[in-house]
């Protein structure tokens, strides 16, 4: 049978976000706990579906950078975005699809635990984590099982799994008024994805299409028909991967299949549901969206016409202060570590055949009216930008508005290089100390180019209107554009 009710165009998923956003209002936070204490509300009368909320392939994204105000996202205003999508919990499902991260740096490491205590704190019922976040899970931050949502793992060996405590899947009955639907949850790994050696070595996996239909077997389902009263999701946490989506969209037991794509906005993949098949959509990237999943109440899987909205996370969404608190945490530990400091957390390049960074206030003594034309933009002052929003501990924050944070020589902190503080001179020009020794040398004028930092995340705007951005800055004869 053909899916008749899949609304993928992005008017419905504004309406459904403005309507979501006029609602914001009405609903008050009420104070997570960990899943087992939820307590269900009542069913809100508008819904006359079961819900399943999907995210994932965050990429350390716990907050949009803050650039520009236009920016989607925000691990902070998931709190009343899930609560108008999904009032009931009882009726809800609430996935993270991973992975979190995707870097292994220390700074990584502590994003990796923060996006943990928030998925907690939003009562998720449970994640998908890859290889190399569960070693970082149970051997680096030693977290204990409660302290974290339930972690699934379907194609892990029993003992492995036990080692790691994590789930091969998760069953949820939702339940409102008199409708029930029974939820299958299953996460794979795909083992052609796990290169590293150490990692294959630790996670002897179980083939997933065979382990797949091995449990949904014992679980008393026949892979091979589609189910009568069991909704069955399976998410995907590693990469892509063309055959292993193929084998698994072949399953006619499968309902829901979640990938990573690479848009950052959730999709519909075009197989759409085909008449065995699950459906296959992802999750969209850097925590800008929620995909909703309805499920008609008194639908059976069998026949089920799954509804299918990508929800944006807008600034209409308050910022839950619970979640608030975990990220201003996060930050000071970054603070407390000192990461820019510290030479070893971030890798820095050499500078060439011994150049040196002098600092734009050396510049001055030989070009004081271009010091003073840059005095006055915003470059000049990009420091205090990140000081007003607290995050000028930030290694990520700071790479961008300093001179020469991941190079040797570079900005460190305000007590040892505040010389180096803001967008300065040679962070355009390069290092200056051989053109100080030899000014009528050669001295490189691209260090960093306007688009490495103005891209399309910081700098929306920057593309269309390059001239203005460019005339602003300008400090140099108008014959030389
Ligand atoms: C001691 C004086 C002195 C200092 C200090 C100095 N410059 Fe220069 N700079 C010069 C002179 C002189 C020229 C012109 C050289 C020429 O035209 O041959 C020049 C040229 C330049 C040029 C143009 C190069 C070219 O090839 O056209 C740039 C860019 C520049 N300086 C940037 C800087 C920056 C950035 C700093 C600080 C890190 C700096 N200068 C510090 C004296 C100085
Ligand atoms: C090292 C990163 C970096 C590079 C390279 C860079 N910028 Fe910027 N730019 C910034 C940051 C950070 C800000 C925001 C400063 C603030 O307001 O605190 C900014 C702000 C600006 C603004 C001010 C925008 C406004 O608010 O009106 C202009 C204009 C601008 N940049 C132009 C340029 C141009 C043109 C180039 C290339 C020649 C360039 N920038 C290269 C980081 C950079
Ligand atoms: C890739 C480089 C880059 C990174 C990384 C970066 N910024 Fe920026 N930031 C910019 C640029 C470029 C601008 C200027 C944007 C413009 O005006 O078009 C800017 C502007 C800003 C502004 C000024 C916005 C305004 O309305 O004037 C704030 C605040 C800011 N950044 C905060 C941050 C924070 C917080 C982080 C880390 C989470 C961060 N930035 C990381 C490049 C960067
Ligand atoms: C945001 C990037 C950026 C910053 C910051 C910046 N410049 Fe430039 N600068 C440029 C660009 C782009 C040009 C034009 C290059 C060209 O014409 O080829 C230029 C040109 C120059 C020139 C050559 C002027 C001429 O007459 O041709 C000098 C000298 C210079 N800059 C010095 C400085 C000094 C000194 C500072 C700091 C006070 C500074 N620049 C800060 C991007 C920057």
């Amino acid at each position: 049978m053909m899916n008749g009710n899949i609304k993928n165009n992005s008017s419905i998923y504004l309406l459904l976000s403005t309507f979501v956003a006029a609602l914001s209002a009405v609903y008050v936070v009420t104070s997570c706990t960990h899943p087992t204490a939820i307590k269900c509300r009542p069913n809100q009368a508008s819904s006359e579906d079961f819900v399943l909320l999907f995210t994932g392939n965050w990429a350390g994204h716990l907050e949009p950078c803050g650039c520009t105000d236009v920016q989607l996202g925000g691990i902070d205003r998931r709190t009343q975005t899930i609560l108008k999508l999904a009032p009931d919990p009882c009726a809800s499902l609430l996935l993270d699809a991973g992975p979190l991260i995707d870097r292994q740096d220390r700074q990584s490491q502590l994003k990796f635990e923060t996006f943990l205590y928030s998925l907690r704190q939003l009562n998720y019922d449970a994640v998908s984590l890859t290889p190399q976040e569960i070693i970082l899970l149970r051997e680096n931050l030693a977290l204990a099982s409660d302290q974290h949502s339930p972690v699934i793992c379907s194609n892990l060996s029993p003992d492995l799994m036990e080692k790691y405590s994590l789930m091969p899947f998760l069953r949820k009955t939702l339940r409102c008024d008199k409708f029930r639907l029974d939820c299958l949850i299953f996460a794979l790994w795909d083992p052609r994805q796990i290169s590293e050696p150490h990692l294959a070595e630790k996670f002897l996996l179980q083939e997933p299409v065979a382990a797949m239909k091995e449990l949904l077997t014992a679980q008393n389902l026949s892979p091979d028909q589609p189910t009568t009263d069991t909704l069955v999701i399976v998410m995907l946490s590693t990469l892509n991967n063309d055959n292993l989506t193929q084998e698994l969209l072949q399953i006619p037991a499968l309902d829901v299949l979640v990938t990573r794509g690479s848009a950052e906005e959730p999709e519909l993949c075009p197989h759409g549901r085909n008449s065995h098949g699950p459906l296959e959509l992802t999750t969209g990237q850097l925590g800008k969206y929620i995909t909703r999943v309805g499920v008609p109440f008194g639908n059976s899987p069998h026949d089920m016409n799954l509804s299918f909205d990508p929800v944006a996370i807008d600034s209409a969404f308050p910022r839950d202060p619970a979640v608030v608190d975990l990220i201003d945490d996060y930050q000071a530990r970054l603070k407390l570590e000192n990461l820019i400091e510290d030479e070893f957390a971030i890798p820095r390049s050499p500078l060439s055949q011994g150049d040196r960074f002098l600092g734009s206030f050396v510049c001055a003594g030989c070009h004081l009216e271009i010091y003073e034309t840059w005095k006055k933009s915003n470059h000049s002052h990009a420091m205090d930008t990140l000081e007003h929003v607290k995050r000028n501990f930030d290694p990520e924050c700071v790479a961008c508005h300093t001179v020469g944070m991941k190079y040797e020589g570079g900005y460190r902190s305000m007590k040892k290089t505040a010389h180096l503080a803001n967008v300065g001179c040679e962070m355009c020009h390069g290092p200056g100390g051989r053109h100080l020794d030899n000014p009528s040398g050669d001295y490189r004028r691209f260090f960093t180019s306007c688009e490495q930092c103005h891209d399309h995340e910081n700098s929306p705007a920057f593309d269309a209107n390059r001239e203005e951005y460019i005339r602003k800055i300008q400090h140099w004869p108008d014959s030389r554009n």
